[in-house]
């Protein structure tokens, strides 16, 4: 297992040496294919999972089967934290989107260590709380930006954390069909796929395999506002 992005992650960047090798000892490796899920929404779960490499989708399924994805996660962020605190079935679906290595851990072994290193407790309030605040962006969006202004943010926001420097821009290699990115925004593939045209005719992107190269970035953050 690759300790290093655990080691690096805010959760535990704090622990001492001793701490962290004894928690290394309580985790579980789980592999995942794209396409396969971790848990569903509505199971009970008593585990959380750190992403060691790939990247994980979280979606919610409508009872007439439309799909909402709520995040795209990748290495160093964690899942499956909610039922600790709120002892309830999963809210959510994880998805692999592409090959995927995570660390599983019992609720029950990170309350032993919050016990003892309240540290811990705190950037899991600081990651709660960031994903708050990005939440309720994305209800703001939902209700005052237009599908191409959404489909710009969503872009920058993958480039943020995906994105690697480009002969001709930044690489952002998100995994996702045009669907899945249509879901992610909350608008039809239609749409999206109208939205990514019309930048790419603009000269601001280029299309690619799961994958888009931001070939203008100022323009891309100008149209996401
Ligand atoms: P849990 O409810 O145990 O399982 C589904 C997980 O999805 C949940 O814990 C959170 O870790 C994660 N999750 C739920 N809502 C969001 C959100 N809005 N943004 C990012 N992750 C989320």
């Amino acid at each position: 297992m690759d300790l290093e992005v655990l080691r690096r992650a805010p959760l535990f960047a704090t622990l001492d040496d001793d701490v962290f090798s004894a928690l290394i000892k309580e985790l579980n490796e789980v592999d995942l294919s794209r396409g396969s899920s971790v848990f569903h929404e509505g199971d009970q779960g008593d585990q959380l999972y750190f992403i060691i490499s790939g990247k994980i989708k979280l979606g919610r399924t409508t009872p007439d089967g439309r799909e909402n994805l709520l995040a795209v996660l990748g290495p160093g962020e964690i899942f499956g934290e909610m039922a600790l605190f709120n002892p309830a079935p999963r809210t959510a679906t994880a998805t692999a989107v592409s090959e995927t290595r995570l660390a599983g851990l019992r609720h029950e072994s990170l309350r032993n260590v919050i016990t003892t290193n309240p540290e811990v407790s705190v950037q899991l309030l600081q990651a709660l709380a960031k994903r708050l605040t990005r939440t309720n962006e994305s209800l703001a969006d939902l209700v005052f930006s237009d599908v191409p202004g959404r489909v710009a943010k969503a872009l920058l926001d993958l480039a943020d954390r995906f994105g690697r420097p480009a002969p001709d821009g930044v690489l952002v290699a998100h995994e996702l069909t045009q669907e899945e990115l249509a879901q992610l925004v909350g608008a039809s593939r239609e749409t999206v796929n109208k939205a990514l045209a019309e930048f790419v005719q603009r000269g601001w992107l280029r299309l690619e395999a799961r994958a888009v190269v931001i070939l203008d970035i100022q323009r891309i953050r100008q149209r996401s506002r």
